[in-house]
């Protein structure tokens, strides 16, 4: 082979080479290949937070795999085990059940070398998890328990009030997170009566619904309705979450709450989930949680990115989340309250959704 052809050759083999090997070789960036197992695409927001991230990740150069677990542990764990098998670098987890399943598959990641971010959602009882990228889970409860104070005007009025109290999946850390934010302002209230939970359900436990389940919080609504209040009337129920809400209207308006005699008592929500926004516009629920789910997803993307070139990422909370082995350092985003007085500003303006999406 003649010596310019055979330089040729050579560069050629390079370039395959580093291809390959996922070097990039306009800018030499190192890629890599992204895990994200997400737990549901039943709400939306799940649906939204993995589409986000595969596309930022896409944008800065990496391959992504992108796998829902439509609620299913087994799903989940099994399409971990896939992806550990098929060489992901990194896998962002938004687990199903954080307590169980995820100790022995993370363990097979740790071995391969894979970095672990966890989404949203803490994993719990692992070593090796490397980062959170979260809300203010706390300030979320504290955002809902503040709407309920001020809308029933807690601190004015004398009351008493009624209200009935809903908490999130057991198998969630961040749902007692919720519970506890929103417990600190409305619990004063409950020792002093001026809040009356007729069911006298004010424990996690009881108020607690699994897998957030929407239907499962209409047919405790339901019971509740029909033992505690055939002559009595909710003023407010706190709901951790828009999936929870939906159910707890339904069941509301079952027995005629929404009409002028019989207005819908004050109904929190969170994750601004279009349903939820329609209906806050439709004055049936009156308020929901935004977690903008484009941040959180850029910052998963930026961790993921740091620990894939050596480099720390920036996180503003090292002592809140300990998971039973470790305190996971941790993102925590600021959430916002949202209802009638502010959607349009906070979710219209910053293009969240569309007027058309709200169908206005
Ligand atoms: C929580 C999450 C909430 C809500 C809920 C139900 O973990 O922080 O925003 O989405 O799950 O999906």
């Amino acid at each position: 082979m003649k010596k310019k052809s055979f330089t040729f050759f050579l560069v050629f083999i390079l370039l395959i080479a580093l291809s390959g090997c996922g070097i990039d070789e306009v800018n030499g960036e190192t890629k890599g290949y992204i895990g994200i197992s997400m737990p549901t695409k039943s709400s939306e927001r799940w649906v939204n937070d993995g589409e986000n991230m595969k596309r930022l990740f896409e944008e800065l150069g990496y391959k992504t795999d992108l796998q829902y677990a439509e609620d299913v542990i087994e799903n989940q764990t099994a399409q971990i085990e896939n992806m550990i098998t098929k060489g992901v670098d990194v896998l962002v987890i938004a687990p199903i059940d954080d307590r169980s399943g995820m100790t022995s598959v993370l363990e097979r990641a740790n071995k391969a070398g894979i970095k672990v971010i966890s989404y949203d959602r803490l994993i719990q009882h692992s070593e090796y998890v490397d980062y959170y990228a979260t809300f203010d889970n706390f300030k979320v409860g504290v955002l809902q328990g503040t709407y309920i104070e001020e809308k029933l005007g807690l601190k004015e009025k004398d009351g008493p009030f009624n209200i009935e109290i809903f908490a999130g999946s057991p198998d969630d850390n961040n749902a007692y997170f919720f519970f506890d934010g929103a417990m600190s302002v409305l619990e004063p209230y409950i020792k002093s009566g001026k809040l009356v939970v007729r069911s006298n359900q004010t424990k996690f436990n009881q108020g607690a619904t699994l897998r957030w389940d929407g239907a499962l919080a209409q047919s405790r609504m339901d019971n509740l309705l029909s033992a505690y209040y055939s002559s009595e009337r909710v003023d407010a129920v706190l709901s951790p979450y828009d999936g929870i809400s939906i159910g707890v209207i339904s069941s509301l308006k079952g027995i005629g709450y929404g009409s002028a005699e019989k207005p819908m008592p004050v109904i929190t929500g969170q994750d601004a989930e279009l349903a939820s926004i329609k209906s806050i516009i439709n004055k049936q629920q009156t308020q929901t949680v935004f977690k903008d789910t484009r941040e959180l997803a850029k910052k998963a993307v930026e961790m993921a990115d740091s620990l894939l070139n050596g480099k720390e990422a920036e996180v503003n909370d090292t002592e809140t989340y300990h998971n039973g082995k470790k305190i996971v350092p941790a993102y925590l985003l600021n959430p916002v309250s949202v209802d009638i007085t502010n959607y349009e500003s906070v979710l219209v303006d910053s293009g969240y959704y569309t007027k058309e999406q709200l169908g206005q």
